[in-house]
This record gives C-alpha cells, structure tokens and sequence, in this order.
C-alpha cells in the first residue's frame, strides 16, 4: 500500500516539507510505502500542467494521500488551492473513497482554517478524513522550530499511525464488507 504526500509550500525543504516527513516516517514504520511530491514550488514556477500530469498518474496508483500546505495570510498557499483545483479536475475520480489527511504549519496562526479548506476536497470525493489526537498542525518558521515542537510532532505521528490502520482495515474489509459505489450527482443551483 502507498500514500502519496503533496507539500504545497514554495520551499521544498521547509516546515511543512519536515511536518509531512514526520507524517511518512510513521507510515513507513508501520509498513506502508510513501513518497512526497515537492509541488508548491513547481506551481509558483508556471509549471502548473506539468504538475498535474505528474501528480494525476500518482494518484491512480496510490491508497492514500497526505496534502500539506503552510499557512500564507491565514489560509493555505494560493499554490496549493490551484493545484488542488486543478488536480481534482483532471484525476477526481481517482480520490474516491480513498482516506485523506490535511496538514498545516505556520509560525503564530491560520492553521485551522487552513485545515479546513484542504479537507473540502476530501469530502467532495466520499474520502475518509484521517484526524490525530489533536488539529494536524505544527508551529515554526524552520524545520529546526518544527522539530521542537513535541505536541505537534507527536500528532503527525499519530497521524500516519492512524492512517497506517485505515487503510489496513479497509484492505482488510474488501473481502467481507460491501464496498461502497459512486452516485451519478444530482447538481441544484437553488433555483426553481
Ligand atoms: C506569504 C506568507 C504569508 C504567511 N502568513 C502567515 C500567517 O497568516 N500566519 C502565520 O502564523 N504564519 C504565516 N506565515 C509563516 C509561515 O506559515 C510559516 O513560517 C510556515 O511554517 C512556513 O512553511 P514552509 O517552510 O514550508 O514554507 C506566512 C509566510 C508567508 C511567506
């Protein structure tokens, strides 16, 4: 099983690269393969498309996914809203169903409100939403920062764990339990 992580932050080597490391290593621990895409810089670069492609044949293949972003002007960076758009245009099906997680970091505030527009798009797709023992977030202007903050570093841990068991149990549940099917969406504008 695989979880792919995207860090939507123009730094590839920043805090939320290191929020979502922390995230992989407790996924790896618990036997689960990962791989984090660098997308926030690519995006910010005009390499939008090419981004897309790449990250599209990702998701085909992948269990689950991890979509970390800091925190710009207390909501998540423009870079990784207009991937996330993009993406769920071009691979949305490819979601469906699987389990999901949103992560933040920011140095002061924002978090959850960053939080809570990642984890739109996951309820849009019937995805389960993977929570920790508390917000999914840590604080720090450098991974140095990030890596001192112990509460935070122990949710992105429990993070992965959590993860790591639903997607066992749901690998588990294929052959016992019903597996859930798409609907054809019924689409109102509130207008009669
Ligand atoms: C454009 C911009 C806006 C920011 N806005 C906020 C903010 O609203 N609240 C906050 O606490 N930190 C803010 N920060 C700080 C970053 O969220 C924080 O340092 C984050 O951990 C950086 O992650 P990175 O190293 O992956 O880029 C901002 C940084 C930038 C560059």
């Amino acid at each position: 099983m695989k979880v792919v992580l995207f860090n939507g932050s123009r730094k590839d080597n920043g805090c939320t690269f290191t929020a979502l490391d922390l995230v992989a290593k407790s996924l790896e621990f618990e036997g689960i393969e990962t791989e984090i895409l660098n997308v926030g810089r690519r995006v910010f670069n005009g390499e939008i498309e090419d981004v897309v492609k790449t990250a599209s044949e990702k998701v085909k293949n992948a269990d689950g996914f991890v979509f970390g972003s800091p925190v710009y002007w207390a909501s998540p960076s423009g870079e990784l809203v207009m991937f996330m758009d993009r993406l769920w245009a071009a691979a949305g099906a490819d979601f469906r169903f699987k389990p999901a997680a949103s992560v933040s970091t920011c140095r002061r505030a924002g978090n959850t409100a960053t939080l809570d527009v990642i984890n739109k798009y996951f309820a849009y797709s019937a995805m389960p939403i993977v929570t920790s023992c508390y917000w999914n977030e840590v604080h720090g202007k450098t991974p140095e920062d990030v890596l001192k903050d112990e509460e935070g570093v122990q949710t992105l841990t429990m993070l992965g764990k959590n993860m790591a068991w639903l997607l066992k149990s749901i690998e588990a549940g294929k052959s016992s339990v019903t597996q859930p099917v798409w609907v054809d969406k019924v689409m109102t504008s509130f207008i009669r």
